[in-house]
């Protein structure tokens, strides 16, 4: 968790894109996050179901929970939470609405060393 830092918001879609009753899974930050719109509340968790990588976006929802369309495992649209084990959970993220834009703010992966060649001293 702390190899990730802050970021601004980032539109994935205009108010209404998103059926009412559905999720859609938008590419945001290096991560695929499903973004779900419940009676025009917009939420937003990591799209990536931790059983066997299913997208959620694609799931049932009711509740404020969707299952996963592969085995049926159950998570909280909101706060992420496994249903069956609420201990267990997966990210959850800020959802807004700027005019008519829907809006998730996803934390930006903090690089690690190695990446870039700054190319000062360690020269091989
Ligand atoms: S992949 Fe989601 S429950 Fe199996």
């Amino acid at each position: 968790m702390s190899d990730y830092v802050p970021s601004d918001f980032v539109t994935v879609a205009k108010v209404g894109e998103i059926p009412e009753g559905q999720g859609q899974a938008y590419a945001v930050n290096g991560r695929m996050v499903a973004v779900f719109n419940e009676g025009g509340k917009y939420s937003a968790i990591d799209d990536f179901c931790p059983h066997m990588g299913a997208s959620l976006a694609g799931g049932y929802l009711e509740a404020g929970i969707v299952t996963c369309p592969w085995h049926a495992w159950r998570f909280c649209t909101h706060d992420g939470k496994w249903c069956d084990n609420p201990k267990i959970k997966i990210d959850a993220f800020e959802v807004r609405i700027e005019g008519d834009e829907v809006q998730v703010r996803v934390p930006v992966k903090e690089q690690g060393t190695g990446d870039k060649d700054q190319g000062t001293g360690d020269a091989t």
